[in-house]
């Protein structure tokens, strides 16, 4: 008899999501309706579709940035698509880590503290944040970069820095969007290959929106958003 799945980290089910008119003359956006979608321990999801598909809009929905219309997205025992503004802030602080195609960094900031960040928002002292926040720059190379500005690095060099900021927290969940899109083909070969491992590394559990089919394969499981709902290819 085969051991039994683990639990899901993520069990969406039912979601529909539906932009309301910005105007009164305007019209509803309809992105997705009962859009199921489970992501287990170890494992990593790549989500592509075409531009404006909903992509974005999905991975703020599981990061409750935004709110599903109808639906349910378990984390655990949490059904986070139903938190208010500071119990959502608290999950992603403790369950996810976020990197987007573009890095948001502070670029007056040191790179240090830039990946700092998070655990200073969840109260940790400036000199074990800082620590941390030099451990994991030495675990995405940029070792001999702590000190420098976010604003003075390289963009592959920045999104190493976004990579470290989301992981620093140990989430159960990473969510990337793009986070290739602004690279050129050897550094977001770099990135990837840094994101795959890591995420072995830190066991993770892994949705990666791509434009990039190459990378979408490499993954666990591939699934396009098309149509409302996610298809299996
Ligand atoms: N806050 C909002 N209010 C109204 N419409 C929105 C809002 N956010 C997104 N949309 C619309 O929802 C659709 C999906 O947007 P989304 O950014 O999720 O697409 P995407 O699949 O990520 O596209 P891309 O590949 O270009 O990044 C778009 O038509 C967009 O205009
Ligand atoms: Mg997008």
């Amino acid at each position: 008899m085969s051991a039994p799945a683990a639990d899901p980290v993520l069990r969406a089910s039912g979601l529909g999501k539906v932009y309301p008119p910005l105007t009164p003359k305007g019209v509803e956006v309809r992105l997705f309706e009962a859009l199921s979608l489970s992501v287990a321990p170890g494992e990593m999801v790549a989500i592509v579709g075409e531009s404006g598909a909903g992509k974005t809009s999905l991975l703020h929905l599981l990061a409750a940035l935004d709110r599903a219309t109808t639906g349910t997205i378990m984390c655990g025992p949490t059904d986070v698509s139903r938190l208010d503004p500071n119990p959502a802030a608290a999950y992603r602080n403790r369950d996810i880590g976020y990197v987007w195609q573009a890095h948001y960094l502070l670029p007056e900031f040191t790179a240090a503290e830039n990946v700092a960040m998070p655990l200073l928002a969840r109260g940790m002292g400036r000199r074990a944040a800082l620590a941390a926040g030099g451990e994991w720059l030495a675990r995405v190379g940029l070792g001999d970069r702590l000190k420098h500005r976010a604003g003075e690095l390289s963009g592959g060099e920045q999104q190493r820095v976004s990579v470290a900021r989301a992981l620093v927290t140990k989430p159960r969940l990473l969510l990337a969007d793009e986070p290739t899109g602004n690279l050129d083909a050897a550094t977001a070969e770099n990135v990837f290959s840094l994101l795959q491992t890591l995420h072995r590394e830190q066991g993770l559990a892994s949705v990666l929106v791509t434009h990039n089919l190459g990378f979408a394969h490499r993954c666990d499981r591939v699934f396009r958003l098309h149509g409302g709902g996610l298809e299996t290819c």
